[in-house]
């Protein structure tokens, strides 16, 4: 029998190509497989077909978009998950979830090789890598774009000599890739620095400077979870796509950033991630209402952490499970309301209501009537300083 490999397939030029070329570096039989993460565009059933006709034996297409939202969109909205506090990790979330659906393709068709379409300079060929050692260490990698040489001019040869169905005049100058948490869009002539982006590097949000009227929302929340939208209850899909679609339109969620890659190559990258960066402000507002102070400190360190280890690909390691289920058990008491006004490229907090506060209006009101005595002030005071102040005598003394 032959031997069998799964490809990660987005349906496009360069994956689209890959099955052949694949094919004809390794003699295998190629098992295209598509994951829908609500990157929108073609019909499943579109790319299944197209993959089909570019030689694949076999196509595996998975609408994965409540999985995703629920698994990966909601774990990084718990995190508050900001790489370098800034980027909502859309594409590092993303990659855990294909893998998954990759290895289950692979045990389902019998094969022994998984392959993506990453370069070598990227985040991305390491989360595939290190996903697929971890949940099918028996499964070999292999990256057609770094591995067999298979160039962008390459390709558009490769799919004109074979009469492949697909695109191969459309000259996109950029990098993308989108799924519902957001939007990631590099290369080009973003690469200079300097250079401002256009307005037609955004698709996820319009234009901040001339927003419609303000927009303002009530965010329900339970364990740490967005439950209901002005009162109407939806999945975390459904709440993801009204939210990129109600801060969108707000130009909320436009970020412009050179970030510091795994692979130790500083990159310049726009991102676009409307509906996440609304809901993780309400979120940290609602956690700064819920959660005790010196928890939310830890989580804060912890929150960071957990950041860094998706970024860098580790969503299956055993230090993220364990992070996992600190952040779970903090995210017990937040629940309640968040009411958020959108305008202008910004999300407000303008309120908060819930019956789980540690927020006490009768210690916290400046009005009489108040039940903090606050007598008790002045010999606190004198004991949180006293280690500073027995120091400073000394270091005095030492002076003399
Ligand atoms: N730099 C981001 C990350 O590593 C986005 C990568 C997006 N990939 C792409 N082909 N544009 O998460």
């Amino acid at each position: 029998m032959k031997e069998r490999i799964v490809l990660a397939y987005s349906g496009g030029l360069d994956t689209s190509v890959a099955i052949g070329w694949i094919a004809e570096a390794t003699k295998a039989e190629v098992i295209a497989v598509a994951v829908d993460v609500g990157q929108g565009g073609e019909s499943l059933e579109t790319i299944r077909q197209r993959a089909l006709d570019c030689g694949a034996v076999e196509a595996y297409v998975a609408d994965a978009r409540e999985e995703f939202a629920t698994e990966y969109c909601m774990p990084a909205l718990k995190a508050n998950g900001l790489y370098m506090d800034a980027y909502p990790l859309v594409s590092a979330i993303s990659r855990p979830v294909i893998v998954k659906h990759l290895v289950a393709a692979a045990r389902q068709f019998g094969a022994t090789t998984v392959s993506h379409g990453c370069t070598g300079k990227g985040n991305d060929q390491v989360r595939f890598e290190v996903g697929i050692q971890t949940l099918g260490p028996d499964l070999k990698c292999i990256a057609p774009v770094r591995d067999l040489a298979l160039t962008r001019d390459k390709a558009i040869d490769f799919a004109e000599k074979n009469n492949l169905p697909i695109e191969t005049t459309k000259k996109n100058p950029f990098s993308i890739d989108q799924n519902v948490w957001g939007r990631a869009v590099e290369t080009g002539f973003l690469e200079d620095i300097w250079n401002a982006p256009t307005k037609d590097v955004y698709n996820y949000t319009d234009d901040p400077t001339f927003p419609p009227v303000a927009d303002e929302v009530i965010i329900t929340f339970r364990k740490g979870v967005p439950v209901a939208l002005d009162g109407v209850g939806y999945s975390p899909l459904q709440i993801i796509q009204e939210m990129n679609r109600r801060a969108g339109a707000q130009g909320i969620g436009r970020i412009d950033i050179v970030e510091d890659r795994l692979v130790g190559i500083k990159s310049r990258e726009i991102y676009e991630a409307p509906g996440a960066m609304a809901l993780i402000a309400a979120h940290k507002e609602l956690e700064n209402v819920t959660i005790e102070r010196e928890q939310a400190r830890f989580k804060m360190t912890v929150g960071q952490r957990w950041t860094e280890l998706v970024y860098d690909g580790q969503w299956f390691s055993p230090l993220k499970r364990s992070l996992d289920a600190f952040i779970e058990d903090t995210q017990e008491h937040v629940n309640g309301d968040i009411r958020l006004e959108m305008h202008g490229g910004r999300a407000t907090v303008t309120g908060r209501r819930s019956e789980t506060a540690l927020y006490d209006f009768d210690l916290a009101t400046y009005d009489t009537g108040d039940s903090f005595d606050q007598s008790m002030a002045r010999g606190f005071i004198e004991i949180f300083g006293l280690s500073s102040k027995v120091a400073s005598g000394r270091d005095q003394r030492a002076a003399q």
